[in-house]
């Protein structure tokens, strides 16, 4: 290995005690190719084990903890305990060179396709549609259905340590249900679960103390917890980066494993005011990097890239599209074969990559998302 890459390289280690054998994270990345019953399917298993191999953490596509939650078409679940031995296997396959392995807890709230849940409802915490041309208009929540999706974050916990990951990631940002509970755009309730920036963190919090008590009661080793949140809302109202800075000192104070800052750009400024060209990662790191961990991610195509962003202090590097390009880039930097580091993907390269049907039919069909050339 170029020893200037070494940092990249030295292990980790989780409040809970956990050690990452370095710094690299696969980050969470949906593939729409899971079976119609929510069971993971052989499609999954090999593109999961390409990818995992040389990272640190292993975080897995957004699973559904509800039936009611369904994100995408090809979602796997995790809402019942048939699940498991499904979890299990990819579990296996994440842990199998060394890695954590952790499995992302969500829920599509508002942003669910009506026609993807059980009865065609989609919920949310108040009855407001996301701003896009044709959204549908969610129910609100129930306090009983509300404590009732509590209950399953903390049921998927269960199932998650059951099945042999290594920890769970709360899914709260890129719009989905957490995020709605925080957002005051989406929320507007005058119960306690909204109200002032404080009390739109009820949710969250709730969900928080469920899964802690869950592994506390089922798990005999140590199981990390992080939470994933989006640092803004381009809406009005919507979450601004100084609610999110009170967020995350709550969330700092939860004694979590990680916090991971979901952005598209490690080093993009602020989506809300064009002037404000603070990296929205840094700026939740200098608050709360002195408290809890923090996972960067956006964009980190290059090495160089991955140890600039490392040496801000942050504590770890989550890679998604790049690993979806060239699932070897962390064996390509140990091994120093930076130039066979594929950058770009071509039409041909799907089977030689274990990219998914689903997976590759999106790539190439969402304009400008994925590096595709002929
Ligand atoms: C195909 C695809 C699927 C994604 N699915 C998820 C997901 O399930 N959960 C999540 O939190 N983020 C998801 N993301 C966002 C990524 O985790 C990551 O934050 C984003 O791609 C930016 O990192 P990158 O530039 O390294 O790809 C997805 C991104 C891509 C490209």
């Amino acid at each position: 290995m170029n020893m200037k890459y070494q940092s990249l390289f030295e292990s980790f280690k989780f409040p809970c005690g956990l050690e990452s054998k370095n710094r690299l994270v696969l980050a969470p990345m949906t593939h729409w190719s899971s079976n119609p019953d929510g069971t993971v399917s052989e499609e999954e298993l090999p593109y999961y084990q390409q990818r995992a191999q040389g990272v640190g953490v292993a975080i897995s596509a957004a699973v559904m903890v509800a039936l009611d939650g369904k994100g995408f078409s090809g979602q796997f679940s995790v809402h019942n305990d048939d699940m498991i031995a499904g979890l299990t296997k990819l579990a296996n396959i994440l842990k199998n060179n060394g890695s954590l392995a952790v499995l992302q807890l969500h829920h599509g709230g508002r942003m669910s396709p009506p026609d993807a849940t059980p009865d065609g409802k989609i919920y949310s915490a108040s009855a407001i549609p996301a701003e896009r041309e044709g959204a549908p208009i969610p129910e609100e929540m129930t306090e009983a259905h509300i404590l009732q999706t509590i209950q399953a974050f903390g049921d998927a916990t269960r199932r998650a340590i059951q099945a042999g990951f290594d920890g769970v990631e709360i899914h709260g940002a890129n719009t989905y249900l957490l995020q709605q509970f925080f957002s005051p755009h989406s929320n507007c309730r005058t119960d306690r679960w909204g109200g002032d920036v404080h009390q739109r963190m009820a949710f969250p919090l709730a969900i928080i103390d469920q899964i802690k008590q869950t592994v506390a009661t089922y798990s005999k080793k140590p199981f990390l917890i992080g939470y994933r949140f989006s640092p803004e809302e381009i809406e009005t109202p919507g979450i601004t980066f100084e609610d999110s800075l009170l967020f995350a000192e709550t969330l700092a104070n939860k004694e979590l494993d990680y916090l991971h800052v979901s952005t598209n750009d490690f080093w993009s400024g602020s989506m809300r005011d064009q002037n404000d060209k603070t990296s929205r990662v840094l700026g939740i790191y200098n608050k709360v990097g002195h408290k809890v961990p923090i996972i960067g991610v956006g964009s980190i195509r290059t090495p160089d890239n991955a140890l600039k962003a490392l040496e801000t202090g942050v504590s770890l590097i989550a890679l998604g599209r790049e690993l979806i390009a060239e699932p070897k880039w962390v064996e390509k930097v140990q091994n120093n074969q930076l130039n066979s580091i594929r950058t770009t993907i071509s039409k041909k390269d799907q089977v030689e990559l274990i990219i998914p049907n689903n997976l590759w039919n999106m790539m190439n069909t969402v304009p400008y998302w994925f590096p595709m050339v002929d």
